[in-house]
């Protein structure tokens, strides 16, 4: 995941505010299904994803980080507060709880599936539908959930890792036909973190794909 020295997000030269994205009811799950309001939605909503990444895309082993970089985890902290936060179902159980001041959603194909203080869900769509009213909600991880969130989101805040770590779990290649960094703040290894890291903005170049 990804974290800052309590420093501001980095400035983006476009505006928070997304043009309205409908999901198509019939991506929906039966069970996900409910009479009226799902004929056909829109979500006003930026869909980010953010995420930590070495060189060499490793994003995770084990189900847990590959480091210990406290100022990537409080960069995650500022950006994500107050906002809807996205996970796979590993990840939230890496996490082991909720985060504060967030709403947490789960998504996991398990119909039984609990998870206290989180809302859980059984598509991507299902979750992106709970962000309504969100200027802005993150897609967090892990890796099988930025695969599918790709196509899905306008920016990409990545904490560019300096270093090559053995892991299970890959951050998604970016199509740079697609993608454009926007901002980028390096930051040298300190006696709290130990790695080099820089945290980059990417911006899609065109609009997702509206319906
Ligand atoms: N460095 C970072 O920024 C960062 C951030 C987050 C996570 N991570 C790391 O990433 C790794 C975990 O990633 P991962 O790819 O193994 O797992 P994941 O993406 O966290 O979770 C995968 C699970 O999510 C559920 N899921 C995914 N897509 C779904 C869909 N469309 N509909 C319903 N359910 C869906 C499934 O759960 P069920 O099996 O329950 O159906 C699936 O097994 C860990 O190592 C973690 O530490 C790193």
């Amino acid at each position: 995941m990804t974290g800052g020295h309590g420093e501001s997000p980095p400035k983006i030269m476009k505006p928070l505010f997304a043009t309205p994205v409908s999901l198509s009811p019939c991506s929906l799950p039966e069970g996900e299904r409910d009479a009226g309001s799902l004929r056909e939605f829109q979500v006003n909503t930026r869909f980010s994803m953010i995420a930590a990444m070495a060189q060499n895309r490793v994003i995770g082993i084990d189900n847990t980080l590959p480091w210990r970089l406290p100022a990537d985890l409080a960069h995650f902290k500022a950006l994500t507060m107050g906002h809807h936060i996205l996970m796979g179902r590993k990840t939230f159980e890496s996490l082991g709880k909720p985060l504060p001041g967030r709403t947490s959603i789960v998504i996991t194909r398990d119909r039984d599936y609990l998870a206290a203080g989180c809302v859980v869900v059984h598509s991507l769509d299902a979750a992106m539908r709970t962000c309504e009213g969100d200027e802005e909600a993150f897609f967090i991880g892990g890796a099988d959930l930025y695969r599918q969130a790709m196509d899905h989101s306008e920016r990409i805040y990545l904490t560019e890792v300096q270093t090559r770590v053995e892991g299970d779990a890959w951050f998604p290649e970016l199509d740079l036909q697609q993608w454009q960094e926007v901002s980028r703040i390096s930051h040298q290894a300190d006696e709290k973190n130990q790695l080099n890291y820089d945290f980059v903005v990417y911006e899609r170049k065109q609009a997702v794909e509206r319906t």
